[in-house]
């Protein structure tokens, strides 16, 4: 392995940077695994900035972001949520897959998310918390195709101004991506690997296959190759099999092109 940095290879980070230095907050579209969550890492490690971030699903509570009550020895506190914290902190607050939070959970994210950055502790002491002027918040969205997503609320979404739109990478940056993982494997069987993601990613999206890989998996690919596994046996493995749950059609259709790109 030589160099697990991140690869801005869309001028990403500088995105970022004059967002926060112009005090709007940032939304990042795209599919699973095209580097949403390492960018937002790199940005926090460049800067130094302590980074905070809220994983969203249907279980996600408003009492996550804001707080709770808590009792310790007959004393009633206030544990402060994710959102207070960093709004007080001045830290990078990061809210991976916002879209699919609830309807109340939103509201007091555009309570807080408002020009003036304010929220009030109404479940603690009424108190008006004001964000340091350091805050900064960037968020994430999948794409609507994704399982368990909703549209974002208009007026929530007019809350991140700057929008960053993270597809996959051409393939040759892919390969670019691949190699800091991988160390020995033969390039021009990465090369094949990364062909055959982007094949099935095509596919994908004209509805002709039910999956999309992503860097991950050529990531994955990429490290059974590092460890002496054949090009044929780790296409399978990696890309071919996951196809078998929605079928023998779907799966021999993708059995097919690996054929066609690594043999008998
Ligand atoms: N530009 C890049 N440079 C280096 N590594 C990258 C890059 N983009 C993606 N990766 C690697 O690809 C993998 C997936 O990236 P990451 O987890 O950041 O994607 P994501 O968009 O947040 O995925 P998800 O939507 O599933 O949360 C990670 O191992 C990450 O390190
Ligand atoms: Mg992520």
């Amino acid at each position: 392995m030589s160099d697990l940095s991140y690869l801005d290879w869309n001028n990403s980070i500088q995105t970022l940077s004059k967002a926060y230095d112009s005090g709007l907050f940032v939304i990042i579209i795209g599919p699973k695994g095209t580097g949403k969550t390492s960018l937002v890492r790199e940005f926090a490690r460049i800067n130094d900035k302590k980074l905070e971030s809220i994983n969203f699903s249907l279980r996600t509570r408003e009492s996550h972001l804001v707080g709770t009550k808590t009792l310790t020895n007959g004393t009633v506190s206030f544990d402060e949520g994710l959102l207070v914290k960093s709004m007080r902190e001045g830290s990078l607050l990061y809210l991976d897959e916002i879209n699919s939070a609830e309807a109340d959970v939103l509201l007091r994210l555009d309570e807080a998310l408002d020009d003036r950055r304010q929220i009030v502790l109404k479940e603690s002491t009424g108190e008006t918390i004001q964000a340091n002027e350091k805050w900064f918040v960037v968020a994430t969205i999948n794409p609507l195709t994704h399982s368990g997503t909703k549209e974002l609320p208009p007026q929530l979404l007019s809350r991140f101004p700057v929008r960053i739109s993270l597809e996959y990478p051409p393939e040759d940056v892919e390969l670019k991506i691949v190699k800091k993982y991988v160390s020995e494997a033969d390039e021009s069987e990465l090369v094949q690997g990364i062909k055959l993601a982007n094949l099935l990613r095509q596919a994908a999206a004209v509805e002709e296959l039910f999956y999309s890989p992503s860097l991950r998996e050529t990531i994955a690919f990429g490290k059974l190759l590092d460890n002496k596994m054949s090009p044929k046996e780790a296409a399978t493995i990696v890309f071919g099999n996951v196809y078998t749950q929605w079928g023998n059609i779907e799966y021999q259709k993708v059995k097919d092109i690996i054929t066609s790109l690594f043999g008998n």
